[in-house]
């Protein structure tokens, strides 16, 4: 759902996307790629990784580490990675724990275990509609961005900026992850209130 959502956002606004996935042929990549037109294409998280200038991980958190193995360590050497997911188990049922908090985090151990990838953890503190349509939420409020290489983060930004947000904090390096994280908690709580009706956190100063 994220991976599509972004996607198609990113297609319409000019750039060529790869849609990554466990297999070469998975249905909804194909289904999507349809849907996109000829900037709209998919392959293996490999394919993917290969492809792109800047990579989303739009994965499951409890899995992000194994499919970004997947899509190989020299497939995204030196590139940005747009970090939007959530370590979010859902085993033992609903609501979901967070998988690695307090101490560390999912961003912390994707930058840890692929040292020469600049992670950027962005996007993860809101629905996916909301991520590319920030004007969904009426008034003003905010994305959250993390990492270690202040680049890679400019470069989150104006993407971010070319999705229509403008309040935009950089809460510093990717230890903020932690932070960012733990709003899925709150996150949910607000979810099961406010089911379909969009909402976003906003910081009053
Ligand atoms: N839903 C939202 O609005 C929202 C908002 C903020 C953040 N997020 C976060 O964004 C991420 C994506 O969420 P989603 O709901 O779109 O998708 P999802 O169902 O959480 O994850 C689907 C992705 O995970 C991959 N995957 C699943 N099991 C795997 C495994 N064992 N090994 C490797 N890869 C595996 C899938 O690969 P295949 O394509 O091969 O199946 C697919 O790419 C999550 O981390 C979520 O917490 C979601």
């Amino acid at each position: 759902m994220v991976g599509a959502t972004l996607g198609s956002k990113l297609v319409q606004i000019g750039h060529e996307v790869k849609m990554g996935s466990r297999s070469a042929n998975n249905e909804k990549a194909v289904e999507w790629a349809k849907n996109n037109g000829a900037h709209a294409s998919y392959g293996t998280f490999a394919d993917a990784a290969a492809f792109g200038e800047v990579v989303f991980n739009c994965t499951a958190g409890t899995v992000s580490l194994a499919a970004l193995t997947l899509a190989g360590a020299g497939n995204i050497k030196g590139k940005v990675l747009v970090d939007v997911a959530n370590p979010l188990d859902f085993s033992k049922g609903m609501p979901p724990t967070l998988s690695v908090c307090n101490s560390d985090s999912l961003g912390e151990q994707i930058q840890r275990a692929f040292p020469n990838v600049k992670v950027v953890k962005a996007l993860n503190t809101m629905n996916c509609s909301v991520m590319v349509e920030p004007s969904l939420v009426p008034g003003e409020h905010d994305a959250f961005v993390c990492g270690n290489d202040p680049q890679a983060k400019a470069q989150a930004v104006e993407i971010l900026k070319s999705f229509g947000w403008r309040s935009i904090i950089d809460l510093g390096d990717i230890t903020a992850a932690r932070g960012t994280e733990m709003l899925l908690p709150i996150w949910l709580r607000l979810w099961g209130l406010y089911q379909h009706n969009p909402f976003n956190f906003r910081i009053a100063r």
